[in-house]
């Protein structure tokens, strides 16, 4: 068993095991978006941002999806840095996908109240969620990704439904844009105040990221 430490608490987890796994295990929320339990870590979106600390005052930000348990590891899950790092990160994905569900919950629930990057809706994040669905669940090979840079996009070769597409609808359901669309009428500044989205909302204690709603009644999450 590996040895590290998450947030001051000694913890011990199987040589393999990345720190979100480690970190879910002892029920710190982390929030994440390209990860999906059962499919291989992609560490694209960098919303699972975590410190990890050096010594001697350094430190550098990692994506704990991707990040393996190492021996004597030292990680911060909630640090300044950490929590500065995600908000831009959200907003970043926020100006490109605004009619997310699952990133306006993700922005409120991190009391981010202005996006300070220029809007442009493109509604895919380049997750690679739907991509890895597709190929390591369906075993097909549906969709991929096309392009580099801005260009980079999800397609179907030639644009057209092929033969390997099985019609499981999963690349839908599991995309965090497609998933579940905002229907605010309109969006300030890239954020949506629909459903007081802009007002903090408590996360459960044993959340593990599922972006449901809730409703909070004083100090009681309901
Ligand atoms: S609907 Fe087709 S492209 Fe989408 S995940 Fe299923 S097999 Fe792949
Ligand atoms: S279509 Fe959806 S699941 Fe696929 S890469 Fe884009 S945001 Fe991710
Ligand atoms: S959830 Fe870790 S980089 Fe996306």
């Amino acid at each position: 068993m590996i040895e590290l430490t998450i947030d001051g608490t000694k913890v011990r987890a199987a040589p393999g095991t990345t720190v979100l796994e480690a970190a879910r295990e002892m029920g710190i929320v982390i929030p994440t978006l390209c990860y999906y339990p059962g499919l291989s870590s992609y560490g694209e979106c960098r919303v699972c941002l975590v410190e990890m600390v050096k010594g001697r005052g350094r430190s550098s930000l990692e994506a704990s999806c991707a990040l393996p348990v190492e021996q004597g590891q030292v990680i911060l899950t909630s640090s300044a840095k950490v929590k500065k790092a995600r908000r831009v990160v959200v907003e970043l994905l926020l100006a490109s996908c605004p009619s997310s569900k699952t990133l306006q919950c993700m922005a409120s629930n991190m009391g981010i109240n202005q996006v300070r990057f220029k809007i442009k809706p493109r509604e895919c994040i380049l997750c690679g969620r739907c991509v890895r669905y597709c190929k390591e669940q369906m075993r097909s090979g549906g969709i991929g990704f096309t392009g580099r840079g801005t260009a980079r996009r999800v397609t179907t070769a030639f644009g057209h439904t092929p033969e390997e597409c099985r019609n499981c609808g999963g690349c839908q359901w599991i995309c965090p844009v497609c998933e579940r669309a905002c229907t605010a009428d309109s969006l300030v500044n890239g954020l949506c105040g629909g459903c007081q989205n802009l007002a903090h909302v408590e996360t459960c204690e044993i959340c593990t990221g599922c972006s449901e709603s809730v409703g909070a009644h004083g100090h009681t999450v309901y």
